[in-house]
């Protein structure tokens, strides 16, 4: 995932990224007995394109698909990985369920907003962090409380571990290599405080 870029979204003359893009949209529709299953797809590759889901890009992908406004946008609003409004480069969320939420996920939100300087949904004035968090389950209940930055996983995040996080990726770390090397640990695998990130 991108940060916003409407200019990016909009090619260098203006044309849209379907446009752009037509050759991939219908390799991607050809894909399904029926366009409508291409739904998902369509909203990744928006999102790709721009960072986030603009009305526009629902419109399109309605018109397109044949369905309702209203079906793209519930879909969209369902998943908590397509955004609707524009973020930061790197979209930090929380998981906020039940073995989380046990582990500490409510005061690592506090240390993120702390260290971020922002509030929960909100996106530091450099463009680079926006802080959600997700009521839903993010499938790494051994590594509670676990994080999510763009689509690359962190278990057991510390606050000690979320400061090491944050300064790496504002250092220009490659988020995918930091979270191989500190992000994902094995079962029963326990970080000390102060480890090098
Ligand atoms: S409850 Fe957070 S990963 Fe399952």
């Amino acid at each position: 995932m991108t940060a916003q870029n409407p200019a990016r979204a909009n090619g260098a003359h203006g044309q849209a990224w379907w446009e752009r893009r037509a050759e991939d949209v219908e390799r991607l529709i050809s894909r399904y007995p029926k366009s409508r299953s291409a739904l998902m797809g369509l909203l990744w590759m928006a999102q790709e394109e721009r960072g986030w889901v603009a009305p526009e890009d629902m419109e399109y992908i309605a018109q397109r698909l044949g369905i309702s406004r209203a079906y793209v946008e519930s879909t969209c609003s369902f998943y908590s990985l397509y955004h609707r409004k524009p973020v930061g480069r790197y979209v930090i969320t929380v998981c906020g369920n039940i073995m989380c939420g046990l582990s500490g996920a409510e005061a690592l939100i506090r240390h993120f907003e702390q260290r971020l300087g922002i509030k929960l949904g909100e996106t530091t004035a450099d463009g680079l962090f926006t802080l959600l968090v997700t009521g839903e389950c993010v499938a790494a209940c051994d590594g509670a409380p676990a994080v999510q930055i763009n689509e690359e996983y962190f278990h057991k995040v510390t606050p000690e571990r979320a400061d090491q996080i944050v300064q790496a990726l504002r250092d220009g770390a490659d988020l995918v290599e930091l979270s191989e090397r500190i992000g994902l640990i094995q079962p029963g695998a326990v970080w000390e405080a102060g480890e090098s990130a």
